[in-house]
C-alpha cells in the first residue's frame, strides 16, 4: 500500500505557522470543555436509536501508476439519536465519499479501511432503519409528486397498515416539505417540464422519510433551495423527532448553510481535502465552538460575515488567495488546512470526541429489529402498476416505436402487395418475413434511454431496501405485455393482410406471438446489457453489436450448412434466437402452401415443404410450435439472468472489497442490501 495509507496524515508542518498561530497549549485552554459535555442530550431519551461511530476510516481510489489516492484521511466521529450532524466542506473534500462509507455504499473500486461501528458492533442496519438520500434525484419523471410518494408507500409500508393509513402517512410527509401545492404537478426531467430542482429534493426526501428511519443519510439535501426553502426544510427534518417521536440519527452533507439553518446543527464535522478541520459541536449556551476554534486559532471571522461561509472559505484550496486580501496574513491557500487540522488533532475537543466514541461504543448492544414492509405480492403489484403508468406516459417507450412499426408496416404492406403464390414469391416471402423479426426486434434499442431511467430508479430503491430485484423484474415485465402487445399486433396485422401471408387464423396467431415474445426477449437481453454497462448510449452501442451478430448468425444471410462450425455455427448459431424466430415463421408461412413455376422445363409446382427444406435449409422435423417455445424459454432465461447477474454482483462484491481490504476491522459494503426482501 502506498505510503499514503499511513494511519496519521498528520504529519504536514504548518509552514512558518508558529509565527502567526497560538501555541497549541493555548488552544487548549481556549475552549470550555464543560459546555461541550453540557450539550450532550440525555442517555435515557437515545434509547433504541442508532449510535454511529467511525475511527480512523480512510478511503482511497486508484492514481493509475502513482499507487492510491486518499479521499478521506483517518477522520473519526460519531452521530447519536436525536441530534443533526452536518458534514460541510468545500465542494471536492469527500463529503459525499463520507455519506458513502458510513452507509455501507461505497463502490467496489474503492478502498476503505477503518472502524465502523453500529450501536458499538459491527453490524449490518436493518431494513427500514436507515434510508439515504442521495445527491442526484432519481425519481420516475412522467409521476406527479402525489404519485411518486403514494406509489412509493405502498411498496415500502407494510402490509398491516391500510391503504387510507397509507395515504394518510403519504400526504402528511408532502405536507411536511411544503409539497401540498405541487401535489399534482409532474415531476418531470429531460425535455419535459415540471417541478423545479428544489421541489424535486424534497420529493426524494418525502420518499425515503416516508418509513420514519431512525437513521437520515442526506447528501445535499437543500442544494437547488432557496434560503428560506433551505431553512424550513432541515428545520423540518430536525424537528421530525419531536413530530414522531423517534430518536433519530440524522447526517447530512451541506455546503452552503444560512446562519439560521447552521444553529440547527448539533455537531459539525468540517472537512477539508479529507481531512477533519473540526469535529465537534456547534454551540451551546450561546458559545459558537466552532467560530471559538477558528478565531483563536488565528482565522478570526470578519464581523458581518455568515460564519460558515468564512469556514468553508478558509478551508477551501481550491482558488489561490489573493495575497492583498490573503488570510491570516497571506497563507497559501492550502497551510490553513493543514495548520487548522493539526491543531485539531491536538486540540481538548478532538480528545472529547474521542471519549465520546469510547462511551459509546462500550454501550450495551442494542439489537436492531428489522421493520416491516410491503408483502412480495404487494410490491409486484404495485410497480407493475407505476411501471405501467410511467410507460403508458413516457412518449419515448413504446407510443413512439409503435408509431414507427405501423408506418414500416404500411410501407412493407404497399411493396410487397398481394404476394401472390408465383416462384417469385417465395423469395419475396423468406426477406419480408426476417425483415420484420429483425427490424422489430432492432429497434427495441430505442426503448434502451427511458430504460435506463427506469434502472436508476431502482438501483436507487433497491440500495434504500425499498424491494427487491425479483418484484422489479416481475413489474418491468408484465407492465410491458400490453404494449408489446400492440406492437406485434397492428403493424403485424397490417403487414400480414395487405401483403396476403399464409392464410389462415392458426398462422396469423402464430406470427404476432413470434413477434411478441422476440421482443420480449430482446427487452430481457437490453436489461443484461443496462446492468453491466454504465450509461445507455454504451447500453445502445453493445446492445446494436450483439444483435447484429446474432442478426447475421440466424441462418438466412448465410444459410445453416455454410455457417463456418467453429464459433459460428457451434454454439453461436444455436444461442441466437433469430434461428428460432425464422425457421418457426418460414414453417408457419411455406408449410401447406403450393407455388407455381414460371420456368419452363422444370416442374410446374413447388410444395411448401421442399422449399423449407431445399431453400432455406429449415429443419421440418420437428414443429414451428417448438421454436416458439425455445423463444419463450429464452426470453424466460434472460429475464432469469439478469436476476441472476444482480443478485450475484452483490454477494461477489463484498467479497472482493473484502479481499482487497484485508485489515480486520473492515465492515460490509452494503447496509440496506443485507435485508434483500425476497
Ligand atoms: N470513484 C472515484 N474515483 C476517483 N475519484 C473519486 C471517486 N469518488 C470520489 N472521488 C474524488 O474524491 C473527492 C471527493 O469527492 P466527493 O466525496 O464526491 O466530494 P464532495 O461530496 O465533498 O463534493 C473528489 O475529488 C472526487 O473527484
Ligand atoms: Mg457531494
Amino acid at each position: 500500500m502506498s505510503s499514503l495509507l499511513q494511519p496519521h496524515a498528520n504529519d504536514c508542518e504548518p509552514n512558518n505557522s508558529s509565527k502567526i498561530l497560538p501555541t497549541i497549549s493555548e488552544f487548549h485552554t481556549a475552549f470550555d470543555v464543560e459546555a461541550i459535555k453540557s450539550i450532550e442530550t440525555g442517555e435515557a431519551d437515545q434509547e433504541g436509536g442508532v449510535f454511529l461511530t467511525w475511527e480512523d476510516l480512510w478511503v482511497t481510489v486508484s492514481n493509475g501508476k502513482n499507487g492510491r489516492k486518499p479521499i478521506l484521511e483517518g477522520v473519526k466521529g460519531y452521530a447519536k439519536p436525536g441530534q443533526l450532524l452536518a458534514i460541510m466542506g468545500p465542494s471536492g473534500c469527500g463529503k459525499s465519499t463520507l455519506l458513502d462509507a458510513l452507509a455501507g455504499r461505497l463502490s467496489s473500486k474503492i478502498k476503505q479501511t477503518g472502524k465502523i461501528l453500529i450501536n458499538g458492533h459491527k453490524q449490518a442496519l436493518a431494513y427500514g432503519t436507515s434510508a439515504y438520500v442521495t445527491e442526484d434525484d432519481t425519481i420516475l419523471t412522467t409521476l406527479t409528486v402525489g404519485e411518486a410518494v403514494y406509489y412509493s408507500a405502498q411498496l415500502q409500508l407494510p402490509d398491516s397498515m391500510s391503504k387510507s393509513e397509507k395515504k394518510e402517512r403519504a400526504d402528511f410527509t408532502i405536507r411536511e416539505m411544503g409539497l401540498q401545492d405541487a401535489i399534482d404537478t409532474r415531476i418531470g426531467g429531460c425535455g419535459s417540464k415540471g417541478i423545479s430542482g428544489g421541489q424535486k429534493r424534497r420529493v426524494s426526501i418525502c420518499i425515503e422519510i416516508l418509513t420514519r428511519p431512525k437513521l437520515l443519510f442526506l447528501d445535499e439535501p437543500t442544494s437547488g433551495l432557496d434560503s428560506a426553502a433551505s431553512y424550513y426544510v432541515m428545520s423540518r427534518i430536525s424537528s421530525l423527532n419531536q413530530k414522531d417521536g423517534i430518536q433519530r440519527t440524522i447526517i447530512a452533507s451541506i455546503h452552503q448553510p444560512s446562519n439560521e439553518v447552521f444553529q440547527l446543527f448539533h455537531n459539525l464535522c468540517l472537512l477539508s481535502s479529507g481531512k477533519t478541520v473540526y469535529f465537534g459541536p456547534v454551540s451551546a449556551a450561546n458559545k459558537n465552538f466552532c467560530l471559538q476554534f477558528f478565531s483563536s486559532n488565528g482565522f478570526p471571522c470578519p464581523s458581518l460575515q455568515n460564519p460558515s461561509d468564512h469556514f468553508v472559505k478558509t478551508v477551501n484550496k481550491d482558488f489561490v488567495q489573493d495575497p492583498e486580501k490573503g488570510l491570516a496574513g497571506g497563507l497559501s491557500a492550502e497551510e490553513p488546512i493543514y495548520i487548522l487540522a493539526k491543531l485539531y488533532d491536538s486540540s481538548e475537543i478532538n480528545h472529547q470526541v474521542e471519549k465520546e466514541i469510547a462511551q459509546i461504543i462500550q454501550r450495551d448492544s442494542i439489537s436492531m429489529l428489522n421493520g416491516s414492509h410491503a408483502k412480495f405480492y404487494t410490491q409486484c403489484l404495485i410497480l407493475t402498476r407505476r411501471s405501467f403508468m410511467n410507460m403508458y406516459r413516457e412518449v419515448g417507450y413504446y407510443w413512439l416505436r409503435l408509431l414507427i412499426y405501423g408506418a414500416l408496416a404500411l410501407s412493407l404492406g404497399t411493396m410487397f402487395f398481394d404476394i401472390g403464390s408465383s416462384s417469385e414469391s417465395i423469395q419475396a416471402r423468406g426477406s419480408l418475413l426476417v425483415f420484420v423479426v429483425t427490424f422489430l426486434t432492432f429497434i427495441t434499442v430505442g426503448g434502451f434511454p427511458s430504460f435506463v431511467e427506469d434502472m436508476k430508479v431502482f438501483e436507487r430503491e433497491r440500495l434504500n431496501g425499498h424491494y427487491g430485484v425479483t418484484a422489479f423484474v416481475i413489474g418491468n415485465t408484465l407492465s410491458a405485455v400490453p404494449f408489446l402487445l400492440l406492437t406485434s399486433l397492428i403493424p403485424g396485422a397490417l403487414v400480414y393482410y395487405l401483403v396476403g401471408l399464409h392464410q389462415g387464423h392458426e398462422q396469423f396467431l402464430y406470427f404476432t406471438s413470434v413477434l411478441f415474445i422476440s421482443v420480449l426477449l430482446v427487452e430481457g437481453l437490453m436489461m443484461i446489457v443496462t446492468s453491466m454497462v454504465p450509461n445507455f448510449l454504451m447500453g445502445i452501442i453493445f446492445g446494436s453489436g450483439i444483435l447484429g451478430v446474432m442478426m447475421l448468425d440466424g441462418g438466412f444471410y448465410r444459410l445453416p450448412s455454410d455457417i463456418p462450425k467453429p464459433f459460428w455455427r457451434y454454439p453461436l448459431h444455436y444461442i441466437s434466437f433469430h434461428k428460432y424466430a425464422y425457421q418457426g415463421l418460414f414453417k408457419n408461412e411455406f408449410q401447406g402452401l403450393k407455388f407455381t413455376s414460371n420456368q419452363l422445363g422444370g416442374p410446374a409446382n413447388f410444395s411448401g415443404e421442399e422449399i423449407l427444406r431445399h431453400l432455406w435449409q429449415v429443419d421440418i422435423n420437428y414443429s414451428k410450435w417448438l421454436d416458439l417455445a425455445i423463444l419463450a424459454g429464452m426470453a424466460i432465461v434472460y429475464r432469469i439472468l439478469f436476476l441472476v447477474i444482480i443478485k450475484s454482483f452483490e454477494k461477489i462484491k463484498p467479497i472482493v472489497s473484502a479481499i482487497s481490504c484485508p485489515q480486520p476491522n473492515f465492515r460490509f459494503t452494503k447496509v440496506t442490501r443485507s435485508n434483500e426482501i425476497e
